[in-house]
């Protein structure tokens, strides 16, 4: 599929659908605390967004069984709430989570703490997050899509962390996934030339030790191989002539 470029109109759309997304991870964010179970934090997800009159795109794409994806600890992405699934004092957990407004996506993914975390894990977090905002430095009109891989990686490098390779970012827009893939690693190609209108989400998943990940038997949770930590941090942006619009930023 080709990279598409949004019109003003859509554009707009996709202001809201992603304005909508933020809110729902402002209310997910202060509803995790240790004791709840990773189900009850889709639960209220899933309830959040249809009362805001949309729909979670997650559920049921390529089968994905719930709303949110929660994954705690050494799960990268992907992770299937369960009610037996617990959250400790401690724990690290991402939230991945989506939307569709009027034939609109949004994307966008947190890792929080669960009470007191070890300064160690908290580390990872904010290097999760910096690292995509010096990324998307790079991402507006006129430069390559690769600038953005790149300067992920050179943020990343000297903190010794895994950058994951198997999973990527993507084009959004009215599917969930559009061309192109946006990889958080470096590339010795350009990429493509970014163009204003383009609507993309930019999402490293970062390991605390290597970057090789496995499957679990449920073929969603994606886990870290060496059992380390991982943080996820995404947001979709709209590339203009000059810096990004974050579009899920509350
Ligand atoms: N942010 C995730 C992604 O871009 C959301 C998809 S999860 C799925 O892959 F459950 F919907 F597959
Ligand atoms: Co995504």
């Amino acid at each position: 599929m080709a990279v598409t470029i949004k019109s003003e109109r859509e554009i707009e759309l996709m202001r809201e659908s992603n304005r909508l997304l933020a809110t729902v991870h402002k209310e997910l964010e202060a509803f995790i605390k240790p004791g709840i179970s990773t189900k009850d934090i889709d639960i209220y997800g899933d309830t959040l967004i249809r009362k805001l009159g949309c729909i979670p795109n997650f559920k049921n794409y390529n089968g994905y069984p719930a709303s949110i994806c929660v994954s705690v600890n050494d799960e990268v992405v992907h992770g299937i709430p369960r009610k037996d699934r617990i959250l400790r004092e401690g724990d690290i957990v991402s939230l991945d989570a989506g939307l569709i407004y009027k034939g609109y996506h949004s994307d966008a993914a947190r890792t929080h703490a669960v009470g007191q975390i070890s300064p160690e894990a908290q580390k990872l977090i904010d290097v999760t997050r910096e690292s995509f905002f010096a990324g998307i430095k790079m991402a507006k009109a006129g430069n390559h899509l690769y600038d953005i891989s790149n300067a992920i990686d050179a943020y990343v490098k000297p903190y010794g962390y895994g950058i994951v390779r198997d999973l990527v970012g993507h084009g959004i827009g009215t599917s969930l996934h559009e061309d192109p893939q946006i990889p958080n690693f470096a590339q010795k190609r350009k990429g493509i030339l970014l163009q204003a209108g383009m609507t993309l989400a930019v999402e490293p998943m970062i390991n605390m030790g290597r970057a090789d990940v496995e499957w679990l038997d449920d073929d969603w949770t994606v886990v870290t191989e060496d059992g380390s930590l991982s943080a996820h941090y995404e947001n979709t942006i709209l590339i203009t002539d000059g810096e990004p619009e974050i579009l899920t930023l509350y």
